[in-house]
């Protein structure tokens, strides 16, 4: 995948991937925003620590940088319990989900990140020991075969995906919670620049961190990322001091225009605008024009772009809206009769 702000950190990036763990909030009240997820959290962490209970599984899903893994290890934190941390690729076979099943302890939480990727006989093994805290394992093959049931420990299971579709029902409907993160407000965004301006020590005025924010796509982790690139510009270029003026300038220079779209998004419009009126395309045309996977479509363009209102999705494929066509100074083909006035 191209180096695109958005991704997620390559775990080989040691230092982009510390200054993540760095800036992660650790409590209910430094994780700012997704009011409505936090005060459902919190109601179930109370219940459960009056009953003195594990958690219900917990099923959080949205857009990569919004604070999934994040809030995973919040509420370890919140219910004092150890938190171990896997994902779906990384849990080959029925025997490493056993193993990491059976190494935990009650009240333990299990976190796995990119559920929908665990492949189908992992999962299976999950479903009992999700409902029942039971652990079903086959000992040999064929008539000799034994099949075996282990007990597990009362843990919880905190799952993560960016595609909550992509999850066999069955696994769904083992989660006792299921929530999806949404983006996050120009406002909300703001102050997760100041928050993490003050832990990494960097000067920067409200103007300029108002300015940064609205260029964020939203998503935290872009926006701490965008402050990292800006304090850079400042070091070099200036006294290492952040106002409008130098951030506009590091801004111009990454390339990424005043909605936060980058190269790569408008490459994308253009595209639909160019080769096919606007739309609708299908996916897997978006993808060959781009030369991108769908998924990454998917996961990194699609959700901020529908969400600012540049992109719909309709039945037969997706749509560049006026909007788009406004913002890339484009102008519409005339024949277009059943378009809505977006
Ligand atoms: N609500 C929040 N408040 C402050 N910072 C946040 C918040 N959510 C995410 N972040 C920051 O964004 C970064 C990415 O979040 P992460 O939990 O890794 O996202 P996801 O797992 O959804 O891809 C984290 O390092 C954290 O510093
Ligand atoms: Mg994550």
């Amino acid at each position: 995948m191209i180096d695109r702000i958005v991704n997620d950190p390559e775990p080989e990036d040691v230092r982009e991937v510390e200054i993540e763990i760095t800036l992660r909030p650790r409590d209910f009240s430094s994780y700012i925003g997704q009011e409505r997820l936090k005060e459902n959290l919190q109601l179930a962490i109370s219940a459960a620590q009056k009953r003195e209970e594990p958690l219900d599984h917990i099923l959080l899903h949205g857009p990569p940088g919004l604070g999934k893994t994040t809030m995973a290890s919040v509420i370890a934190n919140e219910m004092k319990s150890q938190i171990r941390v896997t994902a779906g690729p990384a849990i080959e076979r029925a025997g490493d989900l056993a193993s990491l099943l059976t190494n935990l302890s009650d009240g333990d939480i299990l976190f796995i990140d990119e559920i929908h990727r665990l492949n189908r006989t992992v999962e299976e093994v999950l479903y009992s020991a999700m409902e029942d805290f039971k652990l079903d394992i086959m000992l040999g093959k064929g008539p000799s075969a034994k099949s075996l049931r282990l007990d597990l420990p009362r843990f919880t299971i905190i799952g993560a995906t960016t595609r909550a579709g992509d999850l066999a029902a069955p696994l769904r409907d083992r989660f006792g919670m299921i929530h999806r993160l949404e983006f996050y407000t120009i406002d909300e965004i703001e102050q997760i620049i100041k928050r993490a301006a003050k832990i990494l020590n960097v000067k920067i005025d409200s103007a300029a961190a108002t300015e940064l924010a609205k260029r964020s796509r939203l998503t935290p982790r872009i926006a701490n990322r965008l402050l990292k690139r800006v304090r850079d510009y400042a070091d070099v270029n200036g006294d290492g001091f952040i106002n409008t003026e130098l951030s506009h300038k590091a801004l111009g220079l990454l390339d990424i225009d005043d909605l936060g779209l980058d190269a790569s998004d408008r490459r994308l419009l253009l595209a639909i605008i160019e080769n096919y009126e606007g739309g609708p395309v299908g996916l897997d045309t978006l993808a060959a024009l781009t030369a991108e996977e769908r998924g990454t479509i998917e996961d990194f363009y699609e959700p901020y772009l529908l969400q600012i209102g540049l992109l719909e999705r309709t039945p037969r494929g997706r749509k560049v809206t006026h909007k788009a066509y406004k913002h890339l100074n484009k102008t519409r083909p005339k024949l277009d009769s059943q378009s809505s006035l977006l």
